[in-house]
């Protein structure tokens, strides 16, 4: 039975797609480059670090024998991302696909951070992306080209989170930019939508959110219905679907991938299920239908 550690869309899928990945060359934006290629698309990723950048562009190369390129660009920088965006459009002759991947974060108390950390996390989330998203819509406006975008928050976006707070106010950031551009860009054939996965491990992740001190002292999967992290292949498949035109009818949502791990902490009630033994369910029952018939 085909599963979901699997590629799920058929070949050629993304076929005559050019997709710049921002944050490409680690983690969920590599995983995803790599599907994009398997699937025939032309990938650009960029990122701070060049060396990174080359080594994953030679490491998908090999793997996939596909077309991508790789450049250094630090996404808060306007000037920067336009100069990735003409150097692809040379390459490959136009883009009609991002992925607003790139992303700072580390856990800590609020209190504790300096506003040149706030500032950090929220530039490389929030100014990235819509750095990324308006140089490359003045382009696609100006050319007529019909594209995609797909901008990778988290659950938090809509909740909030405490310990994390500059990237929960970016990602919110982010997922407004997605549904209010949805709406003024459709009519020039330009899609908007996001993803919110939950705990994927990954290196970036696992580094700065997750370290050993917690770890140690928390079972991961205990936080998730499902009982496991994400597979990153899963995530690629929802990542390829949107950007495919498979997906054309899908503008302004964000489909939340995280085995319902947001809902049972947000549940005012979930933590029954730890605190109350199933023998104790009987008495809490008797209890409450005796208080019921009692005189108010
Ligand atoms: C308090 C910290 C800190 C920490 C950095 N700072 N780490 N403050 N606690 N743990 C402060 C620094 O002291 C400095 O402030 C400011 O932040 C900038 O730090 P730099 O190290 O100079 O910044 P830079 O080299 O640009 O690095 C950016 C970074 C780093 C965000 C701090 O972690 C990074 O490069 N991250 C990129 C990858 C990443 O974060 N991946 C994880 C994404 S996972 P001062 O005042 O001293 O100058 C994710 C998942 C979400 O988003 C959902 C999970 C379920
Ligand atoms: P990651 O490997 O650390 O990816 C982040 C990438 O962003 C890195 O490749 C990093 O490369 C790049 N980056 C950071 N600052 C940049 C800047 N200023 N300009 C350009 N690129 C920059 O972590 P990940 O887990 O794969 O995260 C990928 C995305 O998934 C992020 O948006 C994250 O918020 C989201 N997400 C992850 C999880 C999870 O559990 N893993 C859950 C929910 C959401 P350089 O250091 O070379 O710049």
């Amino acid at each position: 039975m085909p599963t979901y550690t699997e590629p799920m869309l058929k070949e050629g899928s993304l076929k005559g797609r050019t997709i710049l990945v921002t944050g490409g060359g680690s983690g969920l934006g590599k995983s995803m480059s790599k599907y994009f290629l398997q699937l025939g698309a032309n990938v650009i990723i960029c990122s701070r670090k060049l060396e990174k950048i080359n080594k994953a562009v030679e490491e998908l190369h090999a793997e996939t024998g596909g077309n991508i390129t790789g450049y250094a660009c630090d996404v808060r920088n306007y000037e920067e991302v336009e100069n990735v965006i003409k150097q692809g459009v040379e390459k490959y002759g136009e883009i009609n696909g991002l992925v607003n991947n790139a992303a700072g974060n580390f856990i800590s108390p609020t209190e504790r951070l300096s506003h040149r950390a706030f500032d950090t996390v929220v530039d490389i989330v929030l100014k990235g992306s819509y750095n990324c998203s308006l140089a490359l819509g003045k382009y696609w406006i100006e050319k007529n080209i019909k594209a995609s975008v797909l901008s990778i928050v988290t659950t938090y976006a809509w909740v909030g989170s405490g310990y994390v707070v500059p990237s929960a106010c970016a990602k919110a950031g982010v997922l407004a930019m997605t549904k209010s551009l949805a709406v003024e860009w459709g009519k020039y054939g330009l899609r908007f939508n996001a993803v919110a996965p939950g705990p994927f491990p990954t290196k970036g992740a696992w580094d700065r959110l997750f370290p050993k001190e917690f770890m140690d002292a928390l079972d991961i999967n205990n936080k998730i219905p499902v009982g496991r992290v994400g597979e990153h292949q899963e995530l690629a498949n929802l990542a390829a679907y949107l950007m495919s035109d498979y997906s054309a009818y899908i503008n302004g949502d964000v489909i939340t991938i995280d085995g319902g791990e947001w809902m049972q902490n947000g549940g005012e009630f979930t933590w029954v299920g730890n605190m109350i033994p199933k023998e104790m369910w009987d008495m809490v029952e008797a209890s409450i239908k005796g208080k019921s018939k009692e005189k108010e």
